[in-house]
């Protein structure tokens, strides 16, 4: 079968890859149908996760059919359409139980970093993921999810991540009717935090990115304030001065790792490795953050030691909530927001790719070009 193949830092290519086999008899065995590349992928793309390896299939974002299952799988059936949320989880675990399921303590054997991931290196699990024509559903009962009928494919592939990470963001951030919430980053996450922050009430929502086309989005699709870091002296004092010089309510943090806006950051933390990745946008979102507030941190970032002002969060009083996204755990009111119109995630969909040219895929979407959003790559079989 056809699929993505990493060969070290910035180079994937397409390869012939064996179908993958049924291992444990609660997997099933998916043709993917679309996929998406994520941010998250581009932290592994530029070499910054560790324990990537060469050979390894990326993709953590993808819906399909099933084609086969193990003897002990009951809810699922062969020929039903599903949305596969990116964590793998086994459903019985206490983290499980919590409902905390980008946390299962039984998916990955390095369960205490994290729990299982698709296509996310070994740190999280060593699976291959859905960048491919097929791939190995594990726990195939627990997170996979039946699309409703009349659900458009480009809507359901962005319910495995993108849509549920945004709203978790808003969530974690716990805001209050009337907050000022900025969102750093205006990727598709940044761009669902901030449609979401007014789901939970937000008074004023404000985004701050360094690429227009971004910024111009995530203005009309919010609808929100939109600004460039380029153009501002400072980020946090132009926060401040937003705020009455309070500090906003709630940041988020929807950068991550590969964040951009501070040379020393950038050094140690995506050049040199010497920090789990650039710190710029956590930075500043504690900085900006007012006494007592929350920021909420989606931006992914590697599992060894970052700069950041620790003493601020104690001097200030602000409380940090961060996670992996559970899914599976917002997935049915997310499928009624989108069924009823309330979240429109494919319109972020910019382009669609056949999966034959992922690595232009990833050239496109990790620089930035041609006003890229979302893109979602199309295996042959789902090409009309
Ligand atoms: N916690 C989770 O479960 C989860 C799930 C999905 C994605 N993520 C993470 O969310 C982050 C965003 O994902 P994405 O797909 O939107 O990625 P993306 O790369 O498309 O977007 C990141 C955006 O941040 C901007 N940016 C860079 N430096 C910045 C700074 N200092 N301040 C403000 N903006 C800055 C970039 O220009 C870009 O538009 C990534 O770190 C990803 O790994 C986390
Ligand atoms: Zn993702
Ligand atoms: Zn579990």
């Amino acid at each position: 079968m056809l699929a993505m193949n990493y060969r070290g830092p910035r180079r994937v290519r397409i390869d012939h890859k064996p179908y993958p086999e049924i291992k444990h008899p609660q997997d099933a065995i998916v043709r993917v149908t679309r996929s998406c590349i994520c941010g998250s992928d581009l932290h592994l793309y530029n070499g910054n996760v560790p324990d990537t390896r060469v050979g390894m299939t990326f993709g953590h974002e993808f819906i399909g059919v099933v084609e086969e299952i193990g003897p002990d799988v009951q809810k699922l059936k062969v020929g039903d359409t599903v949305i596969v949320p990116f964590n793998i989880a086994c459903g019985k675990c206490s983290f499980c139980q919590q409902g905390l399921y980008g946390n299962c303590h039984e998916s990955n054997p390095q369960a205490t970093a994290v729990g299982g991931i698709f296509g996310y290196s070994h740190t999280a699990g060593g699976f291959d993921g859905g960048q491919a024509e097929y791939v190995r559903v594990p726990y195939a009962d627990v997170s996979p999810t039946v699309i409703p009928p009349g659900m458009d494919p480009d809507d359901a592939v962005l319910l495995t991540d993108v849509v549920p990470t945004g709203y978790q963001a808003a969530e974690m951030g716990g805001i209050q009717p009337g907050d000022t919430v900025v969102v750093f980053g205006a990727g598709p996450v940044g761009i669902m935090a901030a449609r979401c922050a007014w789901l939970f009430g937000a008074g004023r929502v404000i985004v701050i990115d360094h690429i227009d086309y971004r910024l111009e989005f995530v203005r009309n699709y919010a609808p929100c304030e939109a600004y460039n870091f380029k153009e501002m002296d400072d980020p946090v004092l132009f926060v401040k001065k937003m705020t009455d010089w309070m500090g906003a309510d709630v940041c988020i943090d929807a950068v991550g790792a590969e964040a951009a806006g501070s040379p020393l950051q950038t050094i140690t933390g995506r050049k040199l490795l010497i920090q789990a990745g650039s710190a710029t946008a956590l930075h500043w979102a504690i900085n900006s953050v007012r006494k007592g507030g929350v920021v909420s941190i989606v931006g992914v970032y590697g599992p060894t030691d970052n700069l950041v002002p620790i003493g601020n969060v104690v001097n200030k009083g602000i409380t940090i909530r961060a996670n992996q996204t559970s899914v599976k755990r917002l997935l049915p009111r997310l499928i009624d927001h989108v069924q009823n119109g309330v979240l429109n995630p494919k319109a972020m969909i910019t382009h669609r790719v056949p999966l034959e040219e992922v690595a232009e895929a990833y050239n496109i979407f990790s620089n930035k070009l041609d006003n890229c959003i979302k893109p979602v790559l199309i295996p042959p079989s789902a090409r009309g």
